[in-house]
């Protein structure tokens, strides 16, 4: 593992996202865990990582057959059909990954085979007789506590858990509890947040039990799933089929390099399946493990735990309502700064949509580009003042304060705080106004023979507000580049923080322009945007 390097070397960043059930429709789960990985990959390439992100489906669930023939459809096209769901809403989200694996890729099917091989080479995996209480709705066996504990009900879908028997392959995953504690407890930032690692150790001390990692095909049913290599009763469980796509989709000559990944972001739900089960698949292939799973909680809303039967889930022409309303990149920041990202459920209300949106966009990011664009505008005729070499007054030390601003954005990242580095460009920005209030250049303006002077206030004004754009833009990244464009700086596809974000980047005389309100401000009272379009 590498030791501690200055991030803008450039190391490989792979950074991932659960692949969700294709019988799905989108919603704000999915996005959400999507865009957290979206952040961290934009912040990952600007600080000059070479990044690579995942994101994809999960499609050989057993009730993709059964929802496609309700459809009348093959499995094929149904997934199809919801793969494609799934690839346009991550688009609408503007979401930036560099692949979209689906499980029924051959690709995928060749690895998978190949994998099973390798564990049943190395001895990982036998043949016995299992029995438990099945999840239909989640596809999985619960544990004898667990079971009991949900009253044998399903946690997730409170339908009836079901007795089960069947003839199995088995993971020895028994066989790696020593080891894997042992590398939770070297690495500490193994299982985040801290409160889930405790969690998850606190359960591994009570014992870990081999795993069935295939299912019986029933004689007669649509073939659907991976079959076991030479046993073509049996088919590898939907589960592990999963979590595979994590190697499957790096397992190329030319991606290799990508593998560990530096991250796997998902749900708390399905922690233990990549805080467990995948670790000790891992080990047994003789693979290093990722460096990090991360888990964050649930959105829930307006107070309430969000539900087919409440009928209140965050579907995507509610979404798409927020986004039209307040433009995708409000949507983004509210779903970022103000998310489940720790070990607490965050609510989507919209009174704290609206709060937050006030607060960070309409009079903190967008009051201060508009107000400095404007009076560079209106006093130097929309050319970029000179700072005649000043860079420390009124008591700000800009190089300093900017500074500092791009180091903690980069080391919150480093830490997987992505909010905390997005507050850091926030913070530069709220520096500007307490500048700009205890400066007054709108006053000095009026003396002609302190034209210098406003123009040295107006230049580090304008300066700090592209440094903030370029820390804001991962998870803004279409406003911010409309700020950095204003502001005179060119394209941000190429952008690293180490360099663009060094003070004095700003040229004199470029032109500044003053624009549209980036983000006018919302009315507290108005009631939340209508849902735009239909699910299908
Ligand atoms: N297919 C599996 C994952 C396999 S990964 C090898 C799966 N898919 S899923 O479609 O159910 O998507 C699950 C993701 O959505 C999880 O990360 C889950 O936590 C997330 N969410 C579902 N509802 C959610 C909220 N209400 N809030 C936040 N995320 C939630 O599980």
């Amino acid at each position: 593992m590498p030791a501690a390097q200055h991030p803008d070397q450039s190391r490989t960043y792979y950074v991932t996202t659960p692949i969700y059930y294709v019988n799905d429709k989108p919603h704000i789960g999915h996005c959400y865990s999507t865009l957290l990985a979206d952040v961290a990959a934009r912040l990952a390439r600007l600080a000059g990582r070479d990044v690579f992100f995942l994101t994809g489906t999960d499609e050989h669930a057993e009730k993709v057959v059964t929802s496609a023939a309700a459809h009348g459809v093959t499995p094929i096209e149904w997934a199809d059909r919801n793969a494609a769901a799934f690839q346009e809403a991550f688009r609408f989200f503007d979401l930036s990954f560099e692949d979209f694996i689906r499980t029924t890729q051959r690709r995928h099917i060749e690895k998978v085979e190949a994998y099973i091989r390798r564990l049943q080479a190395t001895g990982a995996i036998y043949q016995g007789d299992y029995e438990g209480w099945w999840d239909e709705s989640q596809e999985e066996y619960l544990t004898e506590t667990t079971a009991r504990e949900a009253n044998f009900k399903s946690p997730v879908s409170k339908k009836p858990l079901v007795r089960r028997r069947e003839k199995n392959y088995f993971f020895k995953l028994s066989a790696y509890e020593a080891k894997l504690l042992a590398h939770i407890e070297a690495h500490p930032g193994f299982i985040q947040p801290d409160a889930r690692r405790n969690e998850v150790v606190g359960r591994i001390r009570q014992g870990l039990q081999d795993v069935p990692i295939s299912r019986a095909a029933e004689p007669g049913s649509t073939p659907w799933g991976i079959l076991m290599p030479d046993d073509p009763q049996h088919r590898v469980y939907v589960w592990i089929d999963a979590l595979f796509n994590y190697l499957s989709a790096v397992d190329t000559p030319e991606r290799r390099k990508y593998w560990p990944a530096e991250v796997h972001l998902l749900g708390k739900d399905i922690l233990w399946f990549h805080a467990v089960i995948w670790p000790c698949m891992l080990m047994a292939l003789g693979e290093p493990l990722p460096r990090a799973v991360y888990a964050h909680s649930w959105w829930i809303r307006e107070g309430q735990k969000m539900s087919k039967s409440l009928g209140n889930f965050l579907d995507f022409p509610t979404l798409r309502g927020y986004a039209q309303a307040f433009s995708l990149d409000a949507l983004r920041w509210f779903l970022l700064t103000q998310g489940p990202a720790g070990a607490t459920d965050a609510d989507f209300a919209h009174a704290r949509f609206v709060e937050s949106y006030n607060a960070d966009l309409a009079n903190g990011v967008g009051n201060a580009a508009s107000r400095v664009s404007n009076m560079i505008d209106k006093y130097f005729d929309g050319a970029c003042p000179d700072p005649k070499g000043k860079t420390n007054h009124a008591g700000h030390d800009w190089p300093a304060l900017a500074n500092t601003a791009v180091e903690t954005a980069l080391a919150k990242f480093e830490a997987l705080d992505l909010a905390g580095a997005m507050e850091a460009g926030v913070t530069l920005v709220r520096r500007v106004d307490g500048y700009i209030n205890a400066t007054e250049p709108f006053k000095i303006a009026k003396d002609p023979a302190r034209k210098d002077e406003l123009g040295v206030i107006l230049y580090h004004c304008a300066e700090a507000i592209r440094i903030a754009a370029l820390i804001l833009s991962p998870a803004m990244p279409t406003k911010m580049a409309d700020v950095l464009s204003r502001f005179g700086a060119p394209d941000l596809s190429a952008a690293r923080l180490g360099r663009d974000g060094a003070w004095g980047g700003l040229q004199p005389g470029v032109r500044v322009v003053k624009g549209e309100a980036l983000f006018p401000r919302a009315d507290a009272d108005a009631p939340p945007p209508e849902p735009i379009g239909k699910e299908d």
